[in-house]
């Protein structure tokens, strides 16, 4: 059917107002489009921007740490380089300290490495350790040593005592002769590293990792293993030091085991190994340098007044009973004014274990035998892990009295670590009874012991 003119009329005023209409949609369509690109794009911008800023930040903080790192090696050779001797050490240590905690691992790596070369921390065994940077408390987690076909890994005298080293790896290394007591070395990986003559005393190395690991004459006493690997590693030649040492949990074949000291240790099934049950006194029975002369100058004992005390043969020379050949007392020709005595610091280091789980007490004793206007007394002095001294614990003799044993015993409290144990001679200047000679009136001492005991 043909279209009438009006519809036609129509559809032409139609089509006209459809063209302004589309183009309209067109163009809010490209309007919205190109916004939503443009915000796209914007949002693009701004990623990048960010993305280049953190890099530009990363950079900033890598270079600040080039600086940081750049500053302290020419300061530190300065200082190296300068003659203020007594200041030198002390001032580096305090720049190696703070330096340290500004870096990361890999730059820290480069502070150990460019301190073992300087010979800061390399223990030459013909000097002293005071020609040694201290680092204590040198904050170096997380560094890693590998040994790869370019790269070499040996560390002959290395001298980190006291550090932090958790998370450290030494993989392939050769170290020998170094010393790493008292350090915090949680999870630190000796994977097949060769470990000879050192020291890992009183180190805490709980689940650290000796998988294949060698060993010659290396010692872990104190030191807490517990959960370390030790899976595939070999001791050569001698046993392996665990005196007091924590094992709980560590993997150690029976084989390992049985090749290694476990005095005052705890054992990987959680039993103790042997305890050790003699004295800790040294030369208390006073037979170390006896001669029938006598003699002033002995081993193991401080004398509040030197030359004073003596140590005398027994006249009978009973070579057989409990008392030996030898005894002390205060030389003859000396006329007891004041307490005279004899002490001796006895270290708890094999028995820290047993002390710090509790389980410790202590048992001290002496034979004196007292004659005239004397007594005499023993005295122990409890040194706690900080360097407190404990109120001294006595027991004393009567006057005058022939024979007499002293004992002293308690149980240890957890934090102590040495004890001072002191032998006096001394006059009662109340005594009444007088008599003549200072031949008359001494005592005699003998079979001086001090044991730690574990509580069953
Ligand atoms: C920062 O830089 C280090 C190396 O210089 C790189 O390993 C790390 O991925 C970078 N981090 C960022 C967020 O770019
Ligand atoms: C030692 O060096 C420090 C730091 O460089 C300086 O402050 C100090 O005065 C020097 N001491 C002597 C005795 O030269
Ligand atoms: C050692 O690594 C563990 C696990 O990655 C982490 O939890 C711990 O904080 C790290 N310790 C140190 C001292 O870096
Ligand atoms: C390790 O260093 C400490 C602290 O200087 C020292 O007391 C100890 O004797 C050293 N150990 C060895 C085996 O050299
Ligand atoms: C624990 O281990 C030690 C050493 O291997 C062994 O001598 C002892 O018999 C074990 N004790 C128990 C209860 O398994
Ligand atoms: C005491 O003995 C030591 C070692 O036995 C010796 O070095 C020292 O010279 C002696 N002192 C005296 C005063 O005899
Ligand atoms: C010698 O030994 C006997 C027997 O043990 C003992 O009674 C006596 O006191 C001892 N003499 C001396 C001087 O120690
Ligand atoms: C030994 O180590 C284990 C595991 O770290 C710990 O629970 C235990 O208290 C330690 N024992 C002693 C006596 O320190
Ligand atoms: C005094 O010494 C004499 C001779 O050695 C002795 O017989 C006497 O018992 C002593 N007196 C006292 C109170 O010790
Ligand atoms: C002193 O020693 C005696 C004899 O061994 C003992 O009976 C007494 O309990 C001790 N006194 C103290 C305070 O330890
Ligand atoms: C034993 O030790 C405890 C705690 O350390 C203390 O309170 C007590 O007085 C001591 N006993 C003796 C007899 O010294
Ligand atoms: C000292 O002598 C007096 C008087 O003889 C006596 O009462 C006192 O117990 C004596 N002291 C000692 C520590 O033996």
């Amino acid at each position: 059917m043909p279209i009438s003119i009006k519809d036609r009329v129509w559809l032409k005023l139609l089509l006209s107002a459809l063209i302004p209409l589309m183009i309209g949609i067109f163009t809010v369509v490209t309007t919205i489009h190109q916004q939503k690109m443009s915000s796209l794009q914007r949002e693009q911008e701004k990623q990048d921007a960010h993305l280049l800023r953190r890099q530009s930040d990363n950079q900033t903080a890598h270079r600040h740490k080039e600086t940081i790192y750049a500053t302290y090696l020419d300061d530190v050779t300065k200082l190296l380089l300068s003659n203020n001797e007594t200041k030198r050490l002390v001032y580096i240590r305090a720049k190696t300290l703070v330096t340290l905690q500004q870096l990361d691992s890999e730059r820290r790596k480069d502070v150990l490495l460019f301190l073992y070369e300087s010979e800061l921390i390399y223990h030459n065994p013909l000097k002293t350790t005071t020609t040694l940077l201290k680092v204590n408390n040198a904050d170096f987690n997380g560094i890693s040593f590998q040994r790869t076909e370019k790269v070499e890994c040996t560390f002959k005298f290395l001298y980190l005592h006291h550090v932090y080293l958790s998370n450290a790896s030494f993989i392939d290394c050769y170290i020998d002769y170094s010393n790493f007591s008292h350090s915090l070395m949680y999870n630190t990986v000796f994977f097949k590293a060769l470990l000879f003559r050192t020291s890992f005393k009183f180190a805490l190395l709980d689940r650290a990792n000796f998988n294949q690991a060698k060993f010659y004459q290396t010692d872990f006493s104190g030191a807490s293993l517990a959960g370390c690997n030790f899976r595939d590693a070999h001791w050569i030649h001698q046993g392996l030091t665990f005196t007091s040492a924590n094992l709980t949990g560590a993997i150690l074949s029976n084989q390992q085991l049985e090749r290694s000291i476990l005095t005052n240790a705890l054992l990987p099934n959680g039993t103790w190994g042997p305890i050790r049950t003699t004295s800790l006194v040294v030369n208390g029975d006073a037979e170390q340098d006896c001669s029938l002369q006598g003699s002033t100058n002995f081993t193991g004992w401080q004398i509040s007044v030197p030359g004073v005390i003596s140590l005398l043969a027994y006249n009978n020379g009973n070579l057989t009973d409990q008392y030996g050949k030898c005894y002390f007392r205060v030389t003859p020709s000396y006329t007891l004014k004041q307490s005279i005595s004899a002490s001796q610091d006895i270290s708890f280091d094999e028995f820290t274990l047993l002390i710090s789980a509790g389980i410790a007490h202590y048992k001290a004793s002496v034979d004196f035998r007292c004659s005239g206007n004397q007594y005499g007394y023993m005295e122990l002095t409890f040194v706690d892990l900080y360097g407190l001294r404990y109120f001294p614990v006595n027991n004393q003799t009567k006057t005058g009295v022939a024979m007499e044993l002293l004992t002293i015993s308690n149980s240890t409290h957890f934090e102590v670590r040495s004890v001072q144990l002191k032998i006096a001679f001394i006059r009662n200047t109340t005594y009444t009874s007088i008599n003549g000679s200072a031949e008359e009136n001494y005592c005699i001492a003998d079979n001086i012991e001090f044991f730690i005991l574990k509580r069953e």
